[in-house]
């Protein structure tokens, strides 16, 4: 689907920080609360174990659907309805919602409500959409913890269709909130899009986007609709736009499909030269109690609003869905013009009265319509120009192709559609769903034999780690793709990616499909990984037990959109010592990066990074960091030999910082290798605090127990077939 750039998720440019800026950056005075969250406190009121997918099944979903509708219509004198109608102002809520999702890391999208926080909520593209939240808080109010927010937003946007005329493929409920600003790379610029900031493609001096980025600009969701910095050129746009909606996962059929779907609706908002308004709410006086953007109430009274500058609606009927906007599109010609507020536009020639639109305060007033440069792309790039003429001509394939792509905008992070709650969750099944058969669930007594056969079979502790882990590692608590069900470990791409040593990895599954009998693959990989780590602790004299909850079935290619898949490839991948190449983020940070895509605390991480050392489950079985003299056993070795001050370390040479050698202080032989993954555990003072627990006395006992917790952790992390089917009737 689309055009999804491979190459490393974290780039290769400038080096840079992790996160970026962040809004400590930008909003250096805002008040800080993150000493109230230490020590494990939660900023979230409800408690933790609060089900948003089985309150959203309490819910009254009719009456919700039913309130929704009523507030589109319902207009608020301090934020007047254009048209007398806020459907298309909520759709732009919902869409701008969703839209910051990307595929290179899952981060962003519809699904956590953060369009309440800062960054998001100020950012120039989201402006005015404060008062569209707030527009909704009574029926938030009234519905309570039974509806999130991040549902509320999206749930909005489709009854504002539906209110419209416009076709919906359907809703999915169960999103929950979060209670605090989700930490996101967002990029390294100083400056957002409306001071000035340069775009980040441009060819002509060979720049392109850095990945994981999906907008051209910080702060804006995906384009600029005057075109890239302001460079009124369909063509140039539609070049951003191919790349942005591909980074959403769209390809050209939906990304017209939506666009020109949104824009059958509502107006764009230019009136006056945006300097006349105030700030954005993250920067706003206390007294204005979280609203930015504010003018005054004469001006908001008369309709003189501006929120991206453009101004003028599309179609002649911004409140009805229908064929308008491509009839217009390509009956008139169009001319480059200024908006009041001074932003390109274009204008069409000598237009219809029939085909002018209503005023958005005074229906009986006759204004012209406008297409902004992004719109014009529609039209003038040959291959978006060609599907528009086709939705031209056939209403009904834009209706199914605007209804289809809504939906995955909407529900593309939720992950499996098990996922999904509430009556209108569609049957058909979706290929970007990542769709996985049904599995069943074997007899203890299979398991067992199964787990025997497999400790005699040949194969080694390590090689039955290294291929559960290639199979359940890829989760992303992001946008809940990826993970062990379904063993996608064996369909491409992933069975070629060079983190997992394809040839040693093919070898593994074969002889694991010739044992498992009954058992789905998926089970099987999962529960040879338990066995192999149960043996590796009983030699270390330990005896657990690694629970495996089976059930999980498999995936053909049938049910994989394999392209889809790339994204998810690990470019750096600390629990295996693997590095693909070095990028522009510190090794250690891409380490940390992943612990949060796997939903880890730092505990688990660095149990998880010492037990996968001493049991050989290094990519290319490198000997890097493999503290041991016993390796394939469980112990806390990798930990015990870290901290010892037998060993001093340096850089193997001046060339690179990537590799270390240890060796003994007072002989000066070489007695280990290591990367800066391993020596980060010892380096940074709260992970070594961690490091010292597990080597203490006593702590081996410590250690193993977390090492399990965490691998159990990852093993079922995509498990929601155990935790939501129950809330399917
Ligand atoms: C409004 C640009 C894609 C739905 C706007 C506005 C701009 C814009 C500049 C005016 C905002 C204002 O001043 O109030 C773009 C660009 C897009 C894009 C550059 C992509 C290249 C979409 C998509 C959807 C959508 C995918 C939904 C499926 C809307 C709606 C409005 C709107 C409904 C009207 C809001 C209102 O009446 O208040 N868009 N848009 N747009 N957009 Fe888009």
């Amino acid at each position: 689907t689309g055009s999804i750039s491979g190459g490393c998720p974290m780039g290769h440019g400038e080096a840079r920080s992790l996160h970026g800026r962040t809004n400590r950056d930008w909003w250096p005075d805002a008040l800080q609360l993150d000493i109230l969250t230490e020590d494990g406190k939660r900023a979230d009121p409800y408690d933790a174990d609060f089900d948003y997918a089985q309150a959203f099944n309490t819910v009254n979903y009719d009456a919700l659907k039913a309130d929704l509708t009523a507030l589109m219509t319902d207009s608020q004198p301090w934020w007047p309805a254009d048209y007398g109608h806020y459907g298309p102002f909520f759709i732009r809520m919902a869409w701008h919602a969703a839209g910051t999702y990307r595929t290179g890391d899952g981060r962003g999208g519809s699904s956590s409500g953060q369009q309440r926080f800062a960054p998001l909520n100020s950012w120039p593209d989201n402006g005015n959409l404060d008062k569209a939240r707030r527009l909704l808080w009574p029926i938030k109010q009234k519905y309570g913890k039974a509806v999130s927010w991040a549902d509320l937003f999206i749930l909005t946007g489709n009854v504002a269709i539906e209110s419209m005329g416009g076709p919906v493929f359907g809703f999915g409920g169960g999103r929950k909130d979060v209670f605090e600003p989700e930490t996101v790379y967002w990029g390294t610029e100083e400056l957002w899009v409306d001071q000035g900031v340069e775009t980040r493609i441009n060819p002509d001096e060979g720049k392109a986007l850095e990945n994981p980025l999906a907008a051209i600009q910080m702060g804006l969701i995906y384009v600029n609709p005057e075109g890239p910095g302001g460079n009124p050129d369909p063509l140039q746009s539609a070049r951003d736009m191919r790349e942005t909606f591909g980074r959403m996962a769209m390809n050209d059929e939906e990304t017209v499909a939506l666009t020109a779907g949104g824009h059958a609706f509502g107006k764009a908002h230019g009136a006056k030269p945006a300097d006349t308004f105030g700030g954005a709410p993250e920067s706003e006086v206390l007294a204005l109690q979280g609203f930015g953007w504010l003018n005054d109430q004469d001006e908001i009274d008369a309709g003189n609003i501006t929120t991206s500058g453009i101004e003028g609606a599309w179609t002649p009927n911004p409140t009805q869905w229908g064929g308008d906007y491509f009839r217009l599109l390509f009956k008139y010609d169009y001319e480059l013009v200024e908006s009041p507020a001074g932003a390109k536009q274009w204008q069409p020639v000598n237009p219809d009265e029939e085909d002018m639109a209503p005023d958005a305060r005074d229906p009986s007033k006759k204004v012209p319509t406008m297409m902004t440069t992004a719109d014009m792309a529609l039209k003038m790039d040959p291959d978006y120009r060609k599907i528009s003429e086709r939705f031209r001509d056939d209403q009904a394939a834009l209706d199914d192709a605007f209804a289809r792509a809504w939906f995955k905008l909407c529900h593309r992070d939720m992950g499996p559609k098990v996922r999904y709650m509430g009556p209108e969750v569609p049957a058909e099944d979706l290929i970007w769903q990542d769709p996985v058969p049904a599995g069943s669930t074997p007899s203890d007594s299979d398991v067992s034999s199964f787990k025997s056969a497999v400790l005699d079979s040949g194969l080694t502790v390590s090689e039955l780690v290294k291929a559960a882990w290639a199979s359940a590692s890829t989760y992303r608590n992001s946008d809940h793709r990826g993970g062990a069900n379904g063993a996608r470990v064996r369909l491409a791409p992933q069975k070629d990616w060079e983190a997992n040593d394809p040839a040693e990895l093919d070898k593994v599954l074969s002889k694991l499909d010739e044992l498992r009998g009954g058992l789905s693959m998926a089970d099987a990989i999962v529960l040879a990984g338990a066995a192999a780590i149960e043996k590796a602790a009983r030699d270390g004299g330990h005896s657990v037990s690694v629970d495996v909850s089976t059930g999980r079935g498999d995936a053909g290619d049938e049910h994989t959109d394999a392209e889809s898949f790339e994204p998810l490839e690990p470019f750096a991948d600390g629990f295996r010592n693997y590095l693909k190449t070095k990028a522009s983020v510190k090794t250690e940070d891409m380490l940390v990066d992943r612990a949060h895509l796997l939903g880890l605390s730092i505990p688990e991480m660095v149990a998880l990074i010492g037990g996968m050392r001493v049991l050989g489950a290094n990519t290319g079985n490198s000997s890097h960091g493999v503290f041991t003299d016993r390796k394939g056993t469980l112990s806390n070795d990798f930990f015990v030999n870290l901290l010892s001050m037998d060993t001093k370390w340096e850089m193997v040479d001046e060339s690179g910082d990537e590799e270390f050698v240890g060796r003994n202080r007072s002989s000066g032989e070489e007695t280990y290798r290591a990367t800066r993954t391993d020596l980060v555990i010892g380096s940074n003072s709260q992970l070594r605090a961690v490091a010292e627990v597990f080597a203490e006395a006593g702590g081996e006992e410590r250690f193993v127990h977390t090492f399990v917790s965490a691998w159990k952790k990852v093993m079922d992390a995509d498990r929601f077939d155990l935790s939501h089917a129950k809330y399917h009737g």
